[in-house]
This record gives structure tokens, sequence and C-alpha cells, in this order.
């Protein structure tokens, strides 16, 4: 697969996850291999942790109040979303526990103090999270970055799965290989009205 193709076709992959197909060890250790290589702010290399789930019990647990949370948003926000979206989300909910690996991303540190910090903080780990799921998705496989945990329940997952005191969750991936391997390109803004040349608002065409 080219890099534009890879660019332009990774989707956050949801119903078309193979929840019966196992996914090695070593495939996810190459793709977080490759992740690794991503810009990553001044030295915070070290601060990065990747935690695969795999017990079928940790999963059940963690996916425990991913539903609560997602279900609630589901019944508030449920009409804003494209009902195709919804069905999605729905079925990721519905099914987490089965989906083969889950892979929770943690930082050491809070993210606090202003843009630039947040910037840093954050910035650090999106560029190789994203990297994973190219990867992933080179290699036959999906995910999906998840926050839905994140509301409420950090420290209910932090207990579950023994993370330290002073670790941030950022985000779970559910990761599996892919029922097809065709995925089109998401409908964006044009770029061209979203682009200013040297002053804001001004266009590049
Ligand atoms: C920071 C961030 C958080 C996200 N959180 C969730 C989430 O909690 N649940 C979910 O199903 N998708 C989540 N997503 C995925 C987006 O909802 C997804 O990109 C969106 O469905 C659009 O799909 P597309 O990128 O394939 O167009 C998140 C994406 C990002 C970048």
């Amino acid at each position: 697969m080219d890099v534009d193709t890879a660019l332009t076709t990774t989707r956050s992959v949801r119903r078309k996850l193979d929840l019966d197909r196992p996914v090695e060890d070593g495939v996810l250790i190459e793709c977080l291999r490759i992740a690794m290589q991503a810009p990553i702010a001044g030295n915070r290399q070290d601060a990065i942790r990747w935690l695969v789930v795999r017990d079928p019990e940790l999963k059940a647990r963690v996916a425990e109040p991913v539903r609560e949370v997602a279900e609630a948003a589901q019944r508030e926000y449920g009409h804003l979303v494209a009902p195709r979206s919804l069905a999605s989300a729905r079925f990721l909910k519905d099914n987490l526990h089965r989906v083969p690996a889950l892979v929770l991303v943690c930082v050491a540190g809070q993210p606090e103090g202003g843009n630039a910090e947040l910037t840093g903080f954050y910035g650090s780990i999106y560029p190789a999270i994203w990297s994973f799921q190219l990867a992933l998705r080179a290699r036959g496989l999906g995910s999906t970055i998840t926050g839905y945990h994140l509301f409420g329940h950090e420290e209910e997952v932090a207990r579950t799965l023994g993370i330290p005191e002073g670790y941030t969750q950022v985000a779970l991936l559910p990761v599996a290989y892919t029922t097809q391997q065709e995925f089109r390109p998401a409908a964006r803004p044009p770029v061209e009205e979203i682009t200013y040349l040297d002053r804001w608002g001004s266009r590049v065409s």
C-alpha cells in the first residue's frame, strides 16, 4: 500500500473489526515499533507506555465503563450523529470485550499548563497513535481511537490494570484484523476553503 492510500483510507474501524481472528503479539509489536518513530517533543519518548489488554476478564472489566459512558453519550447526542456512525459506535460499545486486543496508551505526567505545555503533552503521543493506526492498516488490521472511559472511569481502569499513579491514560484503541480491505477517503471540508495565504482569510487559489 502506498503512503497516500494509507493516509487517506485509514478510517476509524468498528463494525468491520474481525472479532474472531486472533491478533498475534508480533504484529502489534511491529506496529508499535513503527509508532515510536513518530515525532515526539523533547525528551518525552521515555514517558510513553502501551498497555495491550488481551485477557478476556480484564477486557470485560475495561469494556464495562466504556459501555456505560457510550450509552449515556449516545442517548444524549445520538440524534446529532449520522445513523451509520451511530450504528458503528453502538456496535463497538456492545462488542468491545470481544475485540482481540485493547491497546491503552499512557503517558507519564499530568496534562497541565497552557497551550504550549498541553501541545507538548498530547502532541507527543498523538502522532505515535496515528502512526500505529497507519501501520495496522498496512497489515490488514484496523482500530479506533476511543476516550469514553476517561469520562469518570480512568482511575477504575487504572486499578483494574495496575497502572501506577502518575500516568495519564490518553486513549483506548480496540485492535483487530478487518473483515474488508477496501476503505474510502472520508468527507472533509475542501482544503482550499480552510487554507489561507499570508493573511487570515486570504485564499490560496
Ligand atoms: C481525540 C479523538 C478521540 C476520539 N474518541 C472516540 C471515541 O470515544 N469513540 C469513537 O468511536 N471514536 C472516537 N474517535 C474517532 C472519531 O470519532 C472518528 O475519527 C470519527 O468517527 C470520524 O471517522 P473518520 O475519521 O473515519 O472520518 C476519536 C478520535 C479522536 C482523534
